[in-house]
C-alpha cells in the first residue's frame, strides 16, 4: 500500500496541547512531521535538523518520536517557543508554585522605569510596560542567571532553559492577550498607537492574573503530553540557515518549510514577544527585518542572478523585471531576487550538512506576483539539481493561502488556488 502523509496545513487539532501555546500562522501540523517520519523511516540515532524551526514543530515531534534533534531560527522569540515544548511533563506540578513565586519577586521588585526606553512603551503606558518588564526580570533573576538583568540577546535566548522558556511563553501569551485591539485582519501585522492617549493602561493585578491563567493552562496540557526519552541530543539556537553552525554530514534527515515568498514580515508579526525580549523597533527597522528571508524590506545590495538558481527562477525573475507595473523592476524584483538568494544559499548549507543519502523534506507553496506564476515548489526542484540531489516524491496539496486573507491582494490573486507542496529529495 502506498505509504501517505497528511496535510502540512495546520487544522483543529495542531492548536491542541503544546502546540496550542502560541498560535504561529506559519506552523505546520504536527500530523504532517509524524507522518513523513514514518514514511522516511530513519534509523533511530538519526539526527533531525529543521534549519527553519518556527515554532518547534519538526523538532518536538522528532524529538518525541525518539530522534534527537537540531532547530534553528533567526527569530530568538520562535527558539524560545520551541525550547518551552521541550519541557518534560514530570515538571508540570511544580509550574504552580514557581509561578507564584515569580509573582511574589515581581511585585516587590523595586526597579525604576529602565534607564532604556522599554520597546513596550510602543502600545503601553511607562507603568504598565514596567509591570511586564518585572515580572520578565523575575523570569531571569529566577530561572536565568540571578547576577542581573539582560534582555533578551541571542547569547541568553541560546542558553536559556526549557523551564525558563515555558514562564516566557506565558508571558508571551498574557501580553498578547493585554495588546489584543492592535492586532490587524492580516495575522503578520501588529498596530502601533499614534498617540500617548491610544496607549493601553493595565493594573498589575490584572497583568498577573492573566500570567497566572495562561501559565495553568499549558501547564494542564504539558501533564498530559508525551513523556521524552532520557539520552536525546537537542539544540535548539538562533542561526541563520544562510550559516548553520553545524559540521559538514552531521545530519541525517531535514524536514522544513523555508520562509514564505510572498513579502511576509515574520518579524513584526512577532514584534510584541521581540518587545518583551527587548527588541526596540529600530534594531527590529534594522537588523532583523533585513536579515530575514521572505522579508519586504530592500537590502542594500541586490544579489546578481546566477544560472545555477534554474530556468524557472530565473524565467520568473525575467518576467517580474518586465512587467508594466509599478515597481516591477525595482522593489518587487529586489524582492525577489534577494529571497532566491538567500534560500539558494540555505539550500547549499543543507548540501553541506546533510550526509550522503540523507534525506531532506520542504514544505513549499506557490504564488502568484501579479499575473505571474511563482512556481515556487519546481524552484526548489531545479536548485536541488544543481546540489546533485534527486527527488523522490512529490505530494501536492491544493488549498487557499495567506494570500487570501490579505485584503489588499487582488481579486485576482485571490481567485487564484495555491498549490502547496511536499518535495521529498536524497542527498
Ligand atoms: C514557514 S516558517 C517555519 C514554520 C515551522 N515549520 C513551524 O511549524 O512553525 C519559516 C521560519 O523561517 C524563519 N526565518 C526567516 N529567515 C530565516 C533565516 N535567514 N534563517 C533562519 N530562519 C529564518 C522565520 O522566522 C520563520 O519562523
Amino acid at each position: 500500500m502506498e505509504r501517505s502523509i497528511r496535510n502540512p496545513k495546520r487544522d483543529a487539532s495542531s492548536r491542541q496541547g503544546k502546540t496550542g501555546w502560541y498560535d504561529y500562522y506559519a506552523g505546520f501540523s504536527p500530523g504532517f512531521v509524524a507522518d513523513t517520519l514514518n514514511y522516511l523511516d530513519p534509523h533511530p540515532k538519526s539526527i533531525v535538523l529543521d534549519p527553519w524551526n518556527g515554532s518547534g514543530t519538526t523538532t518536538n515531534v522528532a524529538q518525541e518520536a525518539g530522534f534527537s534533534v537540531v532547530g534553528f531560527d533567526i527569530n530568538p522569540a520562535m527558539i524560545i517557543l520551541s525550547k518551552a515544548k521541550t519541557l518534560d511533563p514530570s515538571v508540570a506540578n511544580s509550574i504552580g508554585p514557581l509561578c507564584d513565586e515569580l509573582i511574589e519577586k515581581a511585585d516587590h521588585f523595586r526597579m525604576q522605569h529602565p534607564v532604556w526606553s522599554d520597546p513596550l512603551t510602543t502600545w503601553l503606558v511607562k507603568d504598565g510596560a514596567l509591570y511586564i518588564r518585572k515580572l520578565e526580570w523575575a523570569i531571569q533573576k529566577l530561572l536565568v542567571d540571578n547576577k542581573g538583568y539582560r534582555n533578551g540577546g541571542i547569547r541568553t535566548v541560546n542558553h536559556i532553559s526549557s523551564l525558563a522558556s515555558f514562564f516566557y511563553i506565558g508571558l508571551f501569551r498574557a501580553v498578547r492577550l493585554i495588546l489584543a485591539e492592535f492586532r490587524s485582519s492580516n495575522p503578520t501585522w501588529i498596530k502601533q498607537p499614534k498617540t500617548e492617549a491610544e496607549k493601553v493602561t493595565i493594573k498589575k493585578r490584572h497583568l498577573h492574573q492573566l500570567f497566572v491563567q495562561n501559565i495553568s493552562e499549558m501547564a494542564l496540557s504539558l501533564s498530559s503530553s508525551q513523556y521524552l526519552q532520557n539520552g536525546l541530543d537537542v539544540r535548539l539556537e538562533v542561526a541563520s540557515s544562510e550559516a548553520q553552525p553545524l559540521d559538514k554530514q552531521s545530519i541525517d534527515i531535514v524536514i522544513s518549510s523555508p520562509p514564505y515568498c510572498t513579502r511576509i514580515d515574520y518579524a513584526m508579526a512577532t514584534c510584541i514577544e521581540l518587545a518583551i525580549l527587548g527588541y526596540t523597533m529600530e534594531k527590529l527597522n534594522e537588523k532583523m527585518r533585513i536579515e530575514m528571508i521572505g522579508t519586504p524590506k530592500i537590502h542594500r545590495k541586490t544579489p546578481e542572478p546566477t544560472i545555477e538558481w534554474g530556468p524557472t527562477c530565473l524565467g520568473f525573475l525575467k518576467d517580474v523585471r518586465e512587467h508594466g507595473s509599478r515597481a516591477s523592476k525595482t522593489y518587487y524584483y529586489k524582492t525577489y531576487t534577494q529571497y532566491f538568494d538567500s534560500v539558494f544559499a540555505s539550500m547549499g548549507e543543507i548540501d553541506r550538512v546533510l550526509k550522503d543519502n540523507g534525506k531532506c523534506v520542504l514544505v513549499v507553496q506557490d504564488s502568484y506576483y501579479k499575473d505571474v506564476h511563482n512556481d515556487l515548489p519546481s524552484i526548489f526542484v531545479e536548485m536541488g539539481h544543481h546540489y546533485n540531489w534527486s527527488v523522490d516524491s512529490r505530494f501536492v496539496f491544493k488549498g487557499s493561502s495567506l494570500v487570501a486573507i490579505n485584503k489588499r491582494a487582488s481579486r485576482h490573486q485571490q481567485s487564484k488556488k495555491r498549490t502547496e507542496e511536499v518535495l521529498i529529495f536524497t542527498k
